[in-house]
């Protein structure tokens, strides 16, 4: 297969992160016979700075004109700490979001087994969680109206939902659920807010047409508790851009670390693939980011063009470094193993597919990937 893939990979850890993505989109490609070009792109505080723009125009013009978009993160402190900042970097994450129309963005969370001891939350309560978030990203409060008022010194943003937004990510959601557990479940805030009444009436109409699953409705408020009880009980979450931003964080103390969690954005024409970590800036350039997540997304990525094999010789690789240890110290304070070295380990890794090598564990101590 011929992909043309747009790299961006923005502020703090981001490119850090996407560059070991990229060795195992390279080890995909020399393994499995296929051709991928990659376009970088700035966005971000980067852009900004460079350009006066977070979301350069060539920027979007790239991402347009690519099958795919791998993102890093973005943000940065000086623009977070600083009460003067106009144009924000996440800004232009939004617009393009926007641009690109990406209403779906599908968060999964799962417990690998050999990490299950990472959580805070006890093992025999994370043990096991496989769930999915379906995050509506296209509207709502991200994208009303916003004011500040200098006289009154108040501020407003707008919640707006309507029936097609609603709609689209509830029948990917529903469809999702098929091929799972079969369950899905609405999160919202449907006791206080009428954007939520409308997510419950617009989701229980759908769901009479997927009557091999079962919809249930949950307050966020709860759901955030019944989250870190019995993260097992769900299966597909079905919520809102905002509910779903919050949730999919917590999700990652269930996985252990935020490090570990990829994302795939879906609109009707593009799919953007990120992890859901922000820029950590504190750890640019020092080789400690975590790179699994966005290894994960380019298995995500894999999977959303049909290359079921490839995605899961990704997954496969970034299991093996699990139980390899050749992990970042996120995941094992005492890990020596930095973020380079554990994305040539799963890119070496993905070219093995059958499992009968063995890896040399003394040249990995050496800080050599050497497989014999
Ligand atoms: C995410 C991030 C973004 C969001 C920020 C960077 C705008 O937190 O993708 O979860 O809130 O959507
Ligand atoms: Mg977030």
């Amino acid at each position: 297969m011929q992909l043309t893939i747009a790299i961006l990979g923005g502020d703090g850890i981001g490119p850090e992160v996407v560059e070991q993505s990229i060795k195992c989109l390279r080890s995909v490609e020399e393994t499995f016979g296929h051709s991928f070009t990659f376009k970088k792109a700035p966005l971000g505080a980067d852009a900004l700075k460079k350009t006066g723009t977070p979301l350069p125009k060539k920027t979007l013009e790239i991402c347009k004109a690519s099958d795919a978009i791998l993102f890093g993160a973005l943000g940065a402190p000086e623009f977070d700490q600083n009460p003067k900042t106009e144009v924000w970097p996440e800004q232009g994450l939004l617009k393009l979001r926007q641009e690109l129309e990406l209403f779906a963005n599908i968060r999964p969370v799962k417990v690998f087994p050999s990490l299950v001891k990472q959580s805070p939350i006890p093992k025999a309560t994370v043990q096991g969680t496989d769930l999915v978030i379906y995050r509506e990203l296209s509207a709502g409060i991200y994208y009303g109206e916003k004011f500040r008022n200098e006289e009154t010194n108040s501020a407003t943003d707008i919640c707006t939902y309507s029936e097609k937004e609603i709609s689209r990510i509830t029948h990917l959601a529903f469809k999702a659920a098929k091929g799972r557990r079969k369950k899905v479940t609405l999160v919202d805030k449907a006791n206080v807010l009428e954007t939520s009444r409308l997510w419950r009436r617009v989701v229980q109409t759908i769901a009479q047409s997927y009557p091999e699953v079962t919809l249930n409705c949950m307050f966020v408020d709860n759901a955030a508790v019944q989250m870190i009880l019995a993260p097992k009980q769900f299966d597909v979450i079905l919520t809102d851009n905002m509910f779903g931003d919050i949730l999919s964080d917590q999700g990652s103390v269930i996985a252990g670390s935020i490090g570990l969690l990829p994302s795939a954005s879906i609109g009707v024409e593009n799919a953007m693939f990120e992890p859901i970590h922000g820029s950590f800036s504190e750890a640019k350039g020092k080789n400690i980011a975590n790179p699994v997540a966005s290894i994960l997304s380019v298995a995500m990525l894999l999977e959303h063009f049909k290359m079921k094999e490839e995605s899961d010789a990704v997954v496969a690789a970034v299991l093996k470094s699990f139980s390899k240890k050749i992990v970042t110290p996120d995941i094992m304070g005492s890990s020596k193993y930095g973020t380079d070295y554990v994305g040539d380990f799963i890119a070496d890794n993905i070219m093995e597919l059958d499992g009968s090598f063995n890896i040399n564990d003394e040249n990995i101590g050496l800080g050599k990937s050497t497989i014999i």
